[in-house]
């Protein structure tokens, strides 16, 4: 099934760039960048700061048109997708736990994972039972009816994650997720992480952080096929 049709969150899917490049302002950030991120593993995107980590981030998540190369994602050449293809993939598929979270701090926790003003605290069983079991898994339990500006640093970087977790989303795109985090939680988030490729979806996280790098299958350097090249 392609990236763009349906829903079916037991899909599988591959994300892989190929002789990516993008100019930012006229300087080129990425120049030529191949990667290829298998369903089921955990992929660290590494290099020095300023290096295009969070620009090859977006570019894979189709949040940035890249000028060169190809996006593809499942079996598609993801490209050329317009904006609605692009929106279906986001909807469907994809969770982004980026470097500001995200988070709606005038929300609640459960309206920040849920992402569903109408239904809560209506949500169907099965829905709320997801909820429990998110939160739970991200020890957030409890919390679901707080207002998400009342949460720490680190519990905000943990209920981002919860919304990844409760969208079950086939590919997670995550920017610098245990940055300022104290050693407890960047474990926790390292483990959700992991967690989530071992449930078979393909995990992307650009990160500094070497105890996330050695919990990732495979690691890219940006500007690594360059040099090679
Ligand atoms: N919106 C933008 N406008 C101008 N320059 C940008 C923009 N986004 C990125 N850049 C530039 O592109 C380069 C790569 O930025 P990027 O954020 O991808 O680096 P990074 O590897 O993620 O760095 P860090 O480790 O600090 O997060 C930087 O020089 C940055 O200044
Ligand atoms: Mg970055």
């Amino acid at each position: 099934m392609s990236a763009g049709a349906g829903s079916d969150r037991s899909e599988k899917m591959l994300i892989a760039a190929h002789g990516v490049s993008k100019a930012i302002d006229g300087r080129l950030v990425l120049d030529n960048e191949s990667i290829r991120c298998e369903p089921g593993t955990m992929t660290a995107l590494v290099g020095p700061s300023g290096s295009g980590k969070t620009t090859l981030l977006h570019c894979l998540g189709l949040l940035l048109p890249v000028d060169e190369g190809r996006i593809v994602i499942g079996t598609d050449d993801v490209t050329a997708y317009r904006s609605a293809a692009r929106r279906r993939f986001w909807r469907d598929h994809a969770a982004f736990v980026l470097q500001d979270y995200g988070i709606m701090d005038e929300e609640s926790v459960a309206f920040n994972v849920a992402m569903r003003a109408g239904l809560i605290p209506r949500l169907a069983t099965g829905a709320q039972e997801r909820l429990r079991r998110t939160l739970d898994r991200t020890g957030l339990s409890g919390r679901q009816d707080e207002t998400a500006s009342h949460l720490s640093g680190g519990e905000k970087q943990r209920l981002a994650l919860a919304r990844a977790i409760y969208k079950q989303a086939r590919i997670v795109f995550v920017d610098e997720p245990t940055a300022s985090l104290d050693a407890a939680n960047r474990q926790k988030v390292i483990d959700l992480l992991a967690e989530l490729a071992a449930d078979g979806r393909t995990v992307l996280v650009s990160t500094h952080d070497s105890e996330m790098i050695s919990a990732c299958d495979s690691r890219h350097e940006i500007g690594s096929n360059r040099q090679a090249a």
